[in-house]
């Protein structure tokens, strides 16, 4: 078999058989295909769609380019979750010591900032010492010890979506449906949990720019889910407005720390609250998604959940006196407001531009193995639907290069839209599918 022969039978059009999407997936898991070949296949891909059978035959072939977690012998119910990708979007951060603070093991492996969505491990490594690299055997003895890990993709799981992840994301080839999809299952088979919860954000800053390719996706995820007999559930939750109010490394992480602390943006809380109950309804441990939020919120009034975020740093290297005092963390050295020219109400505040203002900050990477500043980032100030005034701040843009400025204020400026007649918020939440 020839990578270019797949290649172009993908590019005209035709379904790739398992043994083809084999041969791609080992070649250029072991150096044998190169990043070129596989960023050609992967605009083929995002051109032309793949059949069902191609999803799950790329899904398993990732997920078996690795080891594959067998976590029976923890005899307890593993949960995980994972979102499609957004701006603002630190969930991850709070809600896993959250469910982890309630008695459930929480195995985790998440990704690196993608195009101008952030990632988990990103946000993580702004804690001084802290390590996502985790080996297999360091995976499983630190979930049986604490009951939490989130590792990066680079230990022995899923090794082809760490490749190809990072190759996607400096190739314009992240908003694929067959690619997102098999990127975050072959990661969920791979590390083993029993019990997956969803996250498909829909909107402006996410990749799924409507409510119907975000079902799609959400379906199609929840059906490879089951075929490989995980209890998997999709939430599809809007992304027309960054979450919470920070975007940047350091400073969501802050804002993470501050949500397990009891403050912090009310829409983030909410959304984490949510995400929380799910995960401990569909691994069998509360009756109703009211029940959850009640035991999430617990975990936050009594310290528990802020005690299992320390835990975690520190088992994975990090100073774990930055997640009790999180104003140590790094801060970059200007900041600078954007206010409003006129009042009225805010109609939009576009997530993708305020991700793309972060990426020209040097918070995200322009390509592959770029090195991120972890320090910058903005504060956005406002949400749809809110009154504003003339002269009150919209943003608060945190920099280090002087250069990087007047072209992150442009684009926080195209992000927001205002008008004279009120505006009815976006509702929280857009549909569960798989429940
Ligand atoms: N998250 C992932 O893990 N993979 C994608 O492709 C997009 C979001």
């Amino acid at each position: 078999m020839r990578a270019v022969d797949i290649i172009t039978k993908k590019r005209d059009q035709f379904e790739l058989s398992k043994e083809e999407i084999d041969f791609l997936i080992s070649g250029y898991t072991n150096d044998e295909i190169p990043d070129y070949q596989m960023a050609a296949w992967a605009m083929a891909v995002l051109l032309n769609g793949m059949s069902h059978e191609e999803i799950a035959n790329l899904t398993l072939a990732m997920a078996n380019s690795g080891d594959t977690l067998d976590l029976r012998e923890l005899g307890s119910t593993i949960v995980d979750k994972h979102s499609t990708g957004g701006v603002g979007d630190k969930t991850t951060l709070s809600v896993a010591p959250i469910v982890a603070a309630c008695g459930l093991a929480v195995g985790k492996m998440s990704g690196r900032g993608l195009g101008y969505s952030g990632g988990t491990i990103d946000k993580l490594e702004s804690i001084p010492g802290f390590s996502a690299n985790l080996s297999t055997e360091a995976f499983i003895a630190q979930l049986k010890q604490i009951g939490i890990v989130i590792a990066s993709q680079s230990m022995d799981l899923a090794p082809a979506d760490g490749k190809i992840y990072a190759l996607r994301d400096a190739t314009g080839t992240v908003p694929s449906i067959p690619l997102i999809a098999s990127s975050i299952m072959s990661k969920k088979i791979a590390a083993g949990a029993d019990a997956i919860v969803l996250d498909v954000k829909v909107g402006d800053g996410a990749f799924m720019k409507t409510l119907e390719s975000a079902r799609t996706l959400a379906e199609v995820m929840v059906a490879i889910g089951k075929l490989n007999q995980r209890r998997v559930i999709a939430l599809l939750s809007p992304m027309d407005q960054p979450l919470g109010s920070a975007v940047g490394n350091a400073l969501e992480l802050k804002e993470a720390i501050l949500m397990l602390k009891g403050e912090g943006p009310a829409d983030y809380r909410e959304h984490c609250l949510n995400i929380a109950a799910y995960m401990l309804l569909i691994a069998n441990t509360v009756n109703s998604i009211d029940e959850g939020h009640q035991k999430a919120a617990r975990t936050i009034s009594d310290g528990s959940a802020l005690k299992k975020f320390c835990e975690l740093v520190e088992m994975q290297g990090g100073d774990s006196e930055f997640i009790r005092n999180p104003e140590l963390l790094a801060r970059a050295a200007h900041r600078v407001e954007v206010k409003a020219e006129c009042a009225g109400y805010i109609q939009a505040v576009k997530a993708q531009n305020v991700g793309e203002a972060c990426v020209i900050l040097g918070g995200g990477r322009a390509k592959k193995g770029d090195v991120i500043d972890s320090s910058v980032g903005v504060m956005v100030q406002v949400k749809i639907g809110d009154r504003i005034e003339k002269g009150q701040t919209l943003f608060q843009v945190h920099y280090n290069k002087a250069e990087t400025i007047q072209n992150a204020i442009d684009k926080l400026k195209e992000s927001i839209q205002i008008v004279m007649s009120p505006v009815v918020p976006p509702p929280p939440n857009l549909g569960v599918i798989g429940l």
